[in-house]
């Protein structure tokens, strides 16, 4: 690939563009949010939503996740107590506009705490608390499109369910016979263990906490950018009847992470003792990045 532009790395004002994105395709069920309270683009050209998914459908190649999996897999970039890591994910502030956004803890925060008023199990409301950590990513130099956006399958036909459809016919993949067909590297129901995701925040915290979580959390956090499957059912030929069952939590945890948000800020202060109770009882004092 050639050298990306400051463009090309960042084509959104903040990652938080992407997620009003979502939230205006996908709005809660019974509000009538008005479209102007989030940041809603028209389909212009200069529209970043359409220019940020035009770069991500375009170098999210099979490729591009082999690469990435080989290097921030090997989780050598740095070390620290949770907590500390969780304050580093929020040094990714929106220039753009720092007075109206919620910066990360913010939104990690209404996201928990949504989870707990409802009275979910421990563990569920870690996942609300961590379920962004991956999106660390960006503060290692990678462009938003590796870190952000919805998550599809990789090493088979791109699903026209996928927001932005028309933007896969740059990817070389599209044209590979390898990879271009329905099933293309996998079997039917090979369950998506056996599948690559594109890569990006999910897919990257998955591996962090895969050795600490409940399974249930662990799909949450590996699926819940999977807009395709889970809102749009594009993928069954490739989930198997075990990933059909947990689809059932992801389902649950995605309610809270698109509509937790309010202008009310947690204080974070007040909520630290409970969630650093939280970390230790499921997770190791340290996190490795
Ligand atoms: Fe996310
Ligand atoms: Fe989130």
């Amino acid at each position: 690939m050639e050298k990306l532009t400051e463009k090309e790395i960042s084509p959104l004002p903040s990652l938080d563009v992407w997620e009003d994105d979502v939230l205006s395709r996908y709005p809660e069920p019974g509000t009538a949010k008005a479209k102007e309270e989030f940041r809603v683009y028209n389909d212009a050209e200069d529209n970043p939503v359409r220019e940020f998914y035009r770069l991500n459908h375009t170098y999210q190649t099979y490729g591009n996740v082999l690469a990435k999996k080989a290097n921030f897999l090997q989780f050598d970039k740095m070390e620290m107590p949770w907590w500390s890591a969780m304050e580093y994910l929020n040094t990714l502030v929106d220039e753009s506009d720092p007075d109206i956004s919620l910066d990360q803890l913010q939104h990690l925060l209404q996201t928990s705490e949504a989870i707990r008023a409802d009275g979910h199990p421990d563990w569920f409301v870690l996942t609300g608390f961590i379920h962004d950590l991956g999106k660390v990513l960006c503060l290692f130099g990678e462009p938003q499109w590796n870190v952000v956006g919805d998550s599809f399958p990789v090493g088979c036909k791109f699903s026209d369910k996928i927001v932005y459809p028309e933007f896969f016919a740059a990817n070389p993949d599209s044209t590979d016979e390898r990879y271009n067909t329905k099933y293309g590297v996998y079997t039917h129901q090979c369950g998506l263990d056996n599948v690559h995701m594109s890569w990006g925040h999910d897919e990257y915290l998955y591996h962090i906490t895969k050795d600490y979580l409940p399974e249930e959390a662990l799909y949450m956090i590996r699926y819940h950018s999977f807009y395709s499957q889970h809102r749009e059912k594009a993928y069954d030929h490739l989930l198997n009847a075990h990933d059909q069952e947990m689809f059932k939590w992801v389902d649950k945890f995605n309610p809270y992470d698109l509509y937790s948000k309010s202008p009310k800020p947690p204080v974070v202060s007040e909520l630290k003792p409970y969630y650093e109770d939280l970390i230790a009882k499921y997770l190791p004092a340290t996190v490795k990045l």
